[in-house]
């Protein structure tokens, strides 16, 4: 499917593929936050239900589109009910990139889509509850950096895929 903007995703998944514990991250990293935060802000973030309830507040200079059957109306947020209507949302909202950042069935409907994906590898294996088993068939690394956080002194990194096929 083609789209009038740029389709990426982002995750962080530990070495245990743990994405989330307890309805949040399974870490807090905050060089890690703020390279999320450099990718997405200007643009727009399609995410599950349970993703949204994990924010700390709506993120700025971000829109937020949320997938959900069950949320009511919210303000500064747009509620879908399906994939491919926040994509459907998303061209609407005349957005240059849109990034899928989670959960797990946001991940599995639609990563093959993305003609970018960003990931960090964190050098952790936490205890955790929600997992993603990250198998690119379509995607190749072309940038990859390490980084160390300064205030956790945990390693990260951080892999860029860009889709081969
Ligand atoms: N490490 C990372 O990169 C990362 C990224 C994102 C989230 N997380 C963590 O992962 C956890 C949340 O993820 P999650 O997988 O549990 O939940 P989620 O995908 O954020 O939310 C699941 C809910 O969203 C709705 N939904 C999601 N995808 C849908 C789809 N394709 N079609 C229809 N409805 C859809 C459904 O809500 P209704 O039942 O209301 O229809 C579903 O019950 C948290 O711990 C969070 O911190 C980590």
């Amino acid at each position: 499917m083609s789209y009038s903007f740029s389709l990426e995703a982002i995750l962080a998944i530990g070495l245990n593929d743990a994405i989330g514990n307890k309805g949040a991250l399974p870490w807090h990293i905050p060089s890690e936050l703020r390279l999320f935060k450099s990718i997405t802000e200007g643009h727009t973030m399609i995410m599950g239900k349970n993703t949204f309830a994990s924010l700390p507040s709506l993120l700025s200079n971000r829109h937020h589109i949320i997938i959900s059957n069950s949320i009511p109306v919210t303000d500064g947020v747009h509620i879908v009910s399906s994939m491919s209507e926040a994509l459907n949302k998303a061209d609407e909202l005349h957005s240059e990139k849109v990034f899928l950042i989670g959960g797990v069935s946001v991940f599995h409907e639609a990563l093959h889509e993305c003609s970018v994906i960003h990931v960090s590898r964190i050098m952790l294996t936490p205890e955790a509850d929600t997992y993603f088993t990250f198998n690119p068939q379509h995607h190749r690394i072309d940038t990859s950096l390490c980084f160390r956080d300064p205030s956790t002194q945990v390693d990260v990194i951080y892999q860029r895929y860009g889709r081969i096929i």
